[in-house]
């Protein structure tokens, strides 16, 4: 039996924001790897756990991938024809680097997906869809877990992928190669700002009945 009430829980999952300011307190290692634990505890497929965390503490790594991100959105600005598509492609690109602020950036891979189920599906070329999202879809629970324990222990995170616009450059950065796969920087920090919850659609909206 687990000790939280549905309403609590709910809760907990409500107030969690994403941060884009951070204080520049330093998080505790313990921290990090209760983050981390609770990311392991995620559903995966065939529970293959087909991920791995890079914690990026070092300014100088985070730096190196700021600037991947920022040099990337420059050269893609300059391609840009109209001037207000650029203004607005450039002017959303904070919204890309602002981990470059956080104490602690925890790099999301996402490693090949593996099953024998797996491989009879591809040998007979059946349901390729279902096979091909399996292997994110671990991956991507984790990552809602990593937040939500970041929530329960006063510490703001933004799940990031916009970031990934530098994709193979920050791969390189951090020493992820084929067939790994970054997937997303998660920034982790104390929040330095209340963000007013956005709105949520009316479940009824999102769902239906059969
Ligand atoms: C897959 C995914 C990618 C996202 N990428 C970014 C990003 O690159 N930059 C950013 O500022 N927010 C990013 N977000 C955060 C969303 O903008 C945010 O979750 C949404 O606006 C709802 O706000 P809330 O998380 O505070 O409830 C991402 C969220 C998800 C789930």
């Amino acid at each position: 039996m687990i000790n939280i009430s549905p309403e609590s829980l709910l809760s907990v999952m409500k107030s969690r924001r994403s941060i884009r300011k951070f204080l520049p307190d330093a998080v505790p290692d313990a921290d990090i790897e209760s983050i981390i634990e609770a990311a392991a505890w995620a559903p995966s497929g065939s529970n293959q756990q087909n991920w791995e965390f890079i914690v990026v503490r070092s300014p100088e790594v985070k730096e190196r991938l700021v600037e991947a991100v920022k040099q990337t959105i420059a050269t893609m600005a300059d391609n840009i024809v109209s001037a207000r598509a650029k203004t607005e492609f450039t002017g959303y690109s904070a919204y890309y680097t602002f981990f470059a602020d956080a104490p602690v950036v925890i790099a999301v891979v996402q490693k090949p997906y593996e099953s024998l189920a797996r491989r009879i599906i591809i040998r007979y070329n059946l349901a390729v869809a279902a096979v091909s999202t399996a292997a994110v879809q671990g991956p991507a629970a984790a990552i809602q877990n990593m937040l939500l324990m970041a929530q329960a222990r006063g510490l703001g995170t933004c799940w990031m992928t916009g970031p990934l616009i530098a994709q193979s450059l920050l791969e390189k950065e951090l020493g992820v190669a084929s067939p790994d796969e970054l997937i997303a920087l998660v920034p982790v920090g104390r929040p330095a700002v209340t963000p007013v919850p956005p709105q949520r659609k009316k479940i009824q909206e999102n769902m239906r009945w059969m």
